[in-house]
């Protein structure tokens, strides 16, 4: 549920009309809804309500901006992130180090002292060199790094194959085949404290048959790993439940079922559970708000040719992904169109043969549930500066992005001496 709505024939984000914040902002620009927001992670945290202080730190590559990181703070979540780009928004957000998870393949040594300094929860390795470069740099700093293992179950997510992450063949994690040696190998360095087991199979889930699967195999590594001799005390089981995108699709697992699936399997696990949601949290709390430039006759269809393109939002072009497309004031007439954006390939496609509402040139339309991985995916291609966001709260609303001058996407290059007249 989101609170988008329609009121008098318009398009309200909770108390404020998309046409205002068009007008104010210009197009394309992201919109994010406050409660949207805090009723996502009531019913995420409602669902793990049996378990006993569980650690949900969101992922913060599914939606970074600042405004949305202090809004989820102030809730009490945690962050998982990827980079120390993502572990400076979530401090400076007032995320505390200690409900921060650092994972990743590839953390730098730059990266691990930087997550040392600031003290973070846990650090999910998916190697085994990882774990020695780890220990290295926590030793030469002292200390002793809290680390899990992100084991790769050999499961099928059954999501597109560039979200799945838990198959052997995928560069994640260390082969569950191996784990016992791994954790072995790792008891003998000096730098880690060696405190769970990690496990991430893919982005938005439809079923949660993949995850359970994934799940009983993390219970069966965390038996033998104690019986090893072991202390595992953390288990994070990771993000990757899929929400609503198409209306005409059956609805995936609430948060509700995903709850009673980890809480049956987990019952008896000796452990501190975590998850690292993203998309759930912020999927559907966010638009993309764009106005239709022109509309233009096509061999079959019309094609909608409106101001935002395929370096704002990715995920059609990137995976084929399935936005829906709403008219800010529809008319009630629906029709078959194309709806393209301005950048000069085919991929730049965000629906074909769509029945939706008829527009016209100057109309607003919203990309739905563009929260995650929405903005944070966008780039300059074409030379079209990076897309604002705005943050709404009841009545008040606030850019929490501004829109770059186009004059920033020239002035960043440098022209060298040789050429410079
Ligand atoms: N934890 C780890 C280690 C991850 O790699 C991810 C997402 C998450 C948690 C959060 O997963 P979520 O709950 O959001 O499914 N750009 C793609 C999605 C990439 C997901 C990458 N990893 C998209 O737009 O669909």
């Amino acid at each position: 549920m989101d609170h988008f709505s329609y009121v008098d024939g318009a398009m309200q984000v909770e108390q404020v009309p998309m046409e205002a914040i068009a007008q104010a902002v210009g197009t394309p620009v992201y919109v994010y809804s406050t409660a949207t927001l805090e009723r996502h992670v009531g019913v995420f945290r409602d669902g793990l309500a049996q378990l006993d202080d569980p650690l949900i730190a969101f992922a913060v590559k599914a939606n970074p901006n600042a405004a949305v990181l202090a809004t989820l703070a102030k809730l009490g979540l945690g962050a998982d992130v990827v980079s120390g780009g993502e572990l400076l928004r979530a401090v400076a957000a007032g995320i505390p180090a200690s409900r921060i998870v650092f994972s990743g393949v590839g953390k730098t040594a730059e990266e691990m002292r930087l997550a040392l300094d600031h003290g973070i929860y846990q650090f999910n390795l998916e190697s085994e060199p990882e774990a020695e470069m780890l220990s290295q740099v926590a030793a030469s700093l002292g200390k002793r790094a809290p680390v899990a293992f992100r084991i790769n179950p050999d499961v099928d997510a059954g999501t597109h194959a560039k979200i799945s992450t838990g198959k052997s063949e995928n560069k994640f994690g260390i082969p569950y085949d191996r784990a016992l040696d791994s954790y072995a190998a790792a008891r003998d360095l000096p730098g880690l404290d060696v405190q769970g087991v990690a496990v991430h199979i893919g982005s938005q889930l439809t079923d949660l048959a993949p995850l359970e699967a994934a799940f009983v195999k993390v219970g069966a590594l965390i038996d033998a790993l104690r019986a090893a001799g072991h202390d595992i005390r953390t288990a994070d089981l990771g993000g990757g439940l899929g929400v609503p995108y198409d209306p005409a699709q059956p609805l995936p697992p609430s948060p509700a079922d995903y709850g009673a699936m980890v809480c049956r399997v987990t019952q008896d696990w000796p452990v501190r559970l975590m998850f690292e949601p993203g998309r759930v949290i912020v999927g559907n709390a966010g638009v993309l708000l764009s106005r239709v430039i022109r509309v233009k006759q096509g061999a079959q269809a019309p094609f909608v040719i409106v101001d935002a393109a395929m370096n704002d939002l990715m995920r059609p072009s990137l995976y084929d992904a399935w936005h829906d497309i709403r008219a800010v004031k529809p008319s009630g007439a629906r029709a078959t169109a194309n709806v393209v954006g301005p950048v000069c390939e085919t991929g730049d496609t965000f629906a074909m043969h769509r029945d939706m509402d008829v527009v016209q040139a100057d109309d607003l339309v919203a990309f739905m549930t563009a929260g995650a991985y929405g903005a944070t995916m966008a780039g300059t291609y074409n030379s079209r500066p990076l897309t604002p966001e705005v943050l709404v709260s009841g009545d008040k609303w606030a850019v929490v992005r501004d829109r770059p001058p186009l004059r920033a996407l020239i002035d960043g290059d440098i022209i060298p001496d040789w050429l410079a007249d």
